[in-house]
């Protein structure tokens, strides 16, 4: 399946019948006769969800009330999800804290680490990734007097010089799927005496990641994409031990406090990751979190990746002969679990697609972008998701009004 150029694709029975994940899909409650090709922005319902939530609303909350922060462990729901998600994305169990969005914890982190490295000011992260990242540096930088750097791909590694405090980069990137290797420019960024920061939004969930092993110093990472947490899901941080005693978060409040309910007057930090959080835990969000987490129970990560980067490559073979569509570039090397078409009326074309039951998203200007998560998508659906668009593309049906952009999301 490595070819984009190979004549006859495997019958996608026969692939879905070999493959070992597709059991997984049960984990999940899915509208039949959908195919669902955004987990990448929004990951689907965890079948076991709406029972949980029930008993957690009924009982933790309904008969529990406040008794719960200490009986069903609500006070150490960020740590407890933090230690079940750590090896998802090859972390130690007290490496990881679920909280806050990814945007807030890149500030957190990002102003500790430039208070590690005093002398040095830049923060050099790549040209075009995910704003809210550039959005959130450009903030910090103006409170720390720092300056943020923004460099093509191909020139972070030279732009590591010794003015560098920190390296931010998205470990997947949100638009093309390309992945950095993390081992190699978290070491580039050692030996040039900076920190690195990975943003593995599209990462967790989707690829085998081996933070502690890559020599990464810190990350943060998405709960409401691949790992199925929910809309808004809580995020999480991982910190490498190395760097949890000096970690002096710029936003400090009483949750990461080493005793919250001493209401000390002045604040002193918990031991390691903890004292990242911030402010009261969404408990309600965490149990979702939890049974969205609790879909990779068994699961091999490296296996995963695997499945995801066959079916990714399928859907590019065969997308890449309907007229009209360009196929943006998969790297010959890994990359995330999204492909990118493209069509110069994307947001119609996608708004008929989703019409015939099959939903991914848009990007700007002209991109389609569909993901393809290992637990939930079979091989048949990438083969129906072609056959949908090839016909959405013939029929010329995306030019009807109905399907003129709406909606701020898209
Ligand atoms: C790479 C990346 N970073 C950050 C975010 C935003 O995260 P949050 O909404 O949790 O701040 C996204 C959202 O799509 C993303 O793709």
């Amino acid at each position: 399946m490595d070819s984009l150029t190979e004549d006859a694709a495997p019958d996608a029975a026969l692939l879905d019948a070999a493959d070992a994940l597709a059991l997984l899909r049960a984990r999940f409650s899915l509208p039949p006769g959908l195919i669902y090709l955004d987990g990448n922005s929004l990951g689907p319902l965890p079948a076991a969800l709406p029972a949980i939530m029930a008993g957690v609303v009924a009982q933790e909350w309904g008969e529990g009330l406040i008794r719960s922060w200490n009986d069903a462990g609500w006070i150490d729901l960020p740590m407890a999800l933090g230690a079940r998600l750590a090896p998802i994305i090859g972390a130690a169990p007290d490496h990881v804290v679920v909280c806050d969005s990814v945007s807030v914890n890149l500030f957190k982190l990002a102003g500790a680490a430039l208070a590690m490295r005093p002398g040095r000011s830049v923060i050099l992260m790549e040209a075009d990734d995910f704003p809210t990242d550039a959005y959130v540096m450009q903030g910090l930088a103006r409170l720390a007097g720092a300056t943020l750097r923004r460099v093509p791909r191909g020139e972070i590694a030279g732009a590591l010089g010794p003015d560098v405090a920190l390296l931010l980069l998205t470990h997947a990137h949100y638009a093309t799927g390309a992945v950095h290797d993390m081992a190699a420019l978290s070491a580039a960024a050692t030996a040039a005496g900076a920190l690195s920061l990975w943003d593995l939004s599209h990462s967790a969930g989707a690829l085998a990641l081996a933070l502690d092993e890559d020599g990464a110093d810190f990350a943060v990472g998405c709960g409401y994409k691949y790992l199925n947490g929910g809309p808004g899901a809580p995020a999480f941080c991982y910190v490498a031990a190395r760097h949890h005693a000096a970690l002096a978060p710029p936003l400090q409040a009483w949750m990461g406090h080493t005793a919250p309910f001493d209401f000390a007057a002045d604040f002193a930090p918990a031991v390691g990751v903890r004292r990242l959080l911030a402010g009261t835990p969404p408990i309600l969000a965490m149990r979702a979190l939890e049974a969205g987490i609790a879909t990779f129970d068994g699961v091999d990560m490296a296996a995963a990746e695997a499945k995801s980067r066959a079916l990714v490559r399928r859907f590019a073979a065969a997308a890449a002969a309907l007229p009209g569509i360009s196929v943006d570039a998969l790297p010959n090397e890994r990359h995330g679990c999204q492909c990118v078409l493209r069509h110069p009326e994307a947001r119609r074309v996608m708004a008929a697609l989703i019409a015939r039951g099959v939903i991914g998203d848009v990007r700007p200007p002209d991109r389609m972008r569909f993901g393809f998560p290992a637990l939930t998508t079979r091989f048949a659906d990438v083969d129906a998701a072609v056959a949908a668009l090839g016909a959405v593309l013939a029929s010329g049906e995306w030019r009807d009004e109905r399907f003129a952009p709406r909606g701020m999301v898209s």
